[in-house]
């Protein structure tokens, strides 16, 4: 029987998991927290499928199209006609395993406009979608797991994958209930660990997602992809934990974004873009409100308070209970903020990266977002790429490998006593602070040459002190050892960013204004003895 080691258990990990169990392979399935507090819970606004009921003209050949210009010509384009023509089954598997999708009042799944999309068809659960997959899908793995067929791990962070000979053989994991460092090898792995939103500090994401698994895995040869594609989400809220997420489904539902000028509101992208400015790509929203310099806000309160409540109950809760908003009588202030990677481990369609054995799905894999994600294409890449991954997990080949990891394991071992003894004054939990502020600073919706060599030279200087820190073995020993791969991801971030010497999607260099048809590929990045390595895919590699 396959084993198969797939770490992280939010929609991505947990549909695989499944996946994998019902192909009869043997499924261990690793995290630090449960799936209830993974990032897919947060998203709001919903999943893409063009459904027999679709508007008319919408087709499946335009959600391809919108889905391939959103990613302003550099996303895969066979990954994304496979993606939009599995999205109406994967609405009803969804449902098949009770997904509690809003219904029509025929009893067909309802359909909002989201960004960037010629149609309505963003298929939606309140503003609480991801929430509701993930409770089916737990219920789905729970099943599973009842009958033996998937074992789940709990408290376990990814220290370091097992590769020998350019294959992957498992992984090694710091155990949280004995404090020691475990080895669970396996014929397939697959990092399902989201995205890199901790090296900003508060986005509208979860601070448990760091990109250390990418970083640690770019240091041990794994390829990453169009690092320097981030994007910036027009509508969150500031509030003490995070940039909260004030979801499109609000424009969906007609919101209107305005600033103020001489006592009269200014509806800057309806100006601009005629009656659909709202909700044009993110990037296209993000770059405008940047552009104007000015306070802005968004307004639904025409919609009045039973519409709001029956079409956006989770947004009026949260607006009402974070800030005392009352958005059926007043306008939202927001501003863009950090909200999603479109870049990550580079894997091909059947989501294996260069390294064999290895594979990468949902947030952490770049493969379907080109330059811009469209809103409500996340939830869908994360379920689909999951049945790639586990179809062709299923169909590999799996080679017997005896080897110990012993040397491996006493390294890690080591690794953890020499943090403990350590007595630099910087402790680590500062340097990801610091980190942050650089990160926010000099990767702005806006860069430039000179921002980005000072974000460079800023994370170069916390990298010649990271293995310095001062540990306190009050602090969790998984920031001490994960800083080093944070912060190496961060320097390949800003490396790509100043690699691309073009503008395109949420990429907006002042200083290279217009999109260069020379960059029109994706950007791969590599590592080699603490140099980042940066060329672009002219041949389509990751693109077929
Ligand atoms: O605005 C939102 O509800 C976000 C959705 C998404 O990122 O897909």
């Amino acid at each position: 029987m396959k084993k198969v080691l797939i770490i992280g258990s939010g929609i991505a990990g947990l549909t695989c998991a499944i996946e994998c169990a019902q192909r009869n392979m043997e499924v261990i399935l690793v995290s630090p927290f449960s799936s209830e507090r993974s990032q897919s819970v947060l998203a709001a606004g919903g999943i893409n499928a063009v459904l027999d009921n679709c508007d008319p003209g919408d087709s499946i050949d335009c959600h391809i199209d919108d889905t391939l210009k959103g990613g302003c010509d550099i996303a895969g384009k066979s990954a994304v006609t496979g993606l939009c023509e599995s999205a109406p089954d994967i609405i009803r598997w969804l449902t098949k395993i009770g997904t509690v999708f809003t219904n029509d009042a025929d009893g067909n799944i309802s359909r909002r406009a989201f960004g960037g999309q010629s149609y309505k068809r963003t298929c939606y659960c309140g503003s609480s979608t991801g929430k509701q997959i993930v409770t089916a899908l737990v219920m789905e793995a729970r099943r599973l797991e009842g009958i033996g067929r998937i074992k789940r791990r709990l408290w376990m962070d990814f220290h370091s994958a097992l590769i020998r000979d350019g294959r992957c053989f498992g992984a090694l994991f710091f155990n949280e209930s004995d404090y020691d460092i475990e080895v669970i090898t396996a014929d397939s792995v697959v990092f399902a660990t989201g995205g890199q939103n901790a090296l900003f500090g508060k986005t509208t994401g979860s601070i448990l997602c760091d990109g250390y698994a990418e970083g640690r895995l770019l240091m041990q040869g794994v390829k990453l992809k169009n690092l320097e594609f981030i994007q910036y989400h027009p509508t969150t809220m500031e509030t003490s934990q995070k940039k909260m997420l004030v979801s499109e489904a609000v424009r969906g539902e007609g919101g209107r974004l305005y600033y103020e000028e001489n006592g009269k509101r200014v509806y800057f992208m309806e100006d601009r873009y005629g009656e659909r400015g709202n909700l044009m790509p993110r990037d296209i929203v993000s770059g405008c409100m940047a552009e104007t310099g000015r306070d802005i806000f968004l307004d639904i309160s025409f919609l009045g308070k039973e519409r709001i409540l029956d079409r956006i109950p989770e947004v009026y809760e949260l607006c009402k209970k974070y800030r005392g908003i009352d958005i059926s009588k007043e306008s939202i202030p927001v501003a863009p903020s950090v909200h999603f990677f479109m870049g990550g481990i580079a894997v091909n369609n059947s989501h294996e990266s260069n390294i064999g054995n290895l594979y990468a799905i949902g947030e952490c894999a770049s493969i379907y977002h080109g330059a811009n994600r469209l809103g409500g294409n996340s939830l869908l890449a994360a379920i689909y790429g999951a049945k790639m991954a586990a179809a062709s997990i299923e169909r590999s080949e799996s080679k017997a490998f005896s080897a110990d990891f012993g040397s491996e394991l006493e390294m890690a071992r080591m690794e953890l006593q020499t943090l403990k003894s350590s007595k630099s004054p910087f402790p680590v939990v500062y340097i990801r602070y610091m980190l942050a502020e650089t990160m926010k600073e000099t990767l702005g919706i806006v860069r430039d040459e000179a921002s980005l060599k000072k974000g460079l030279e800023e994370v170069s200087y916390y990298l010649s002190v990271a293995d310095k820190i001062r540990y306190d073995s009050s602090e969790f020993a998984y920031f001490g050892y994960s800083l080093s791969g944070i912060l190496t991801l961060a320097k390949a971030v800003l490396t790509s960013a100043l690699f691309r010497r073009e503008s395109r999607g949420s990429h907006i260099r002042s200083d290279y204004p217009d999109t260069e048809e020379g960059f029109r590929a994706a950007t791969i990045v590599s590592y080699d003895e603490g140099r980042i390595g940066t060329e672009l895919d002219t041949e389509g590699a990751y693109e077929n």
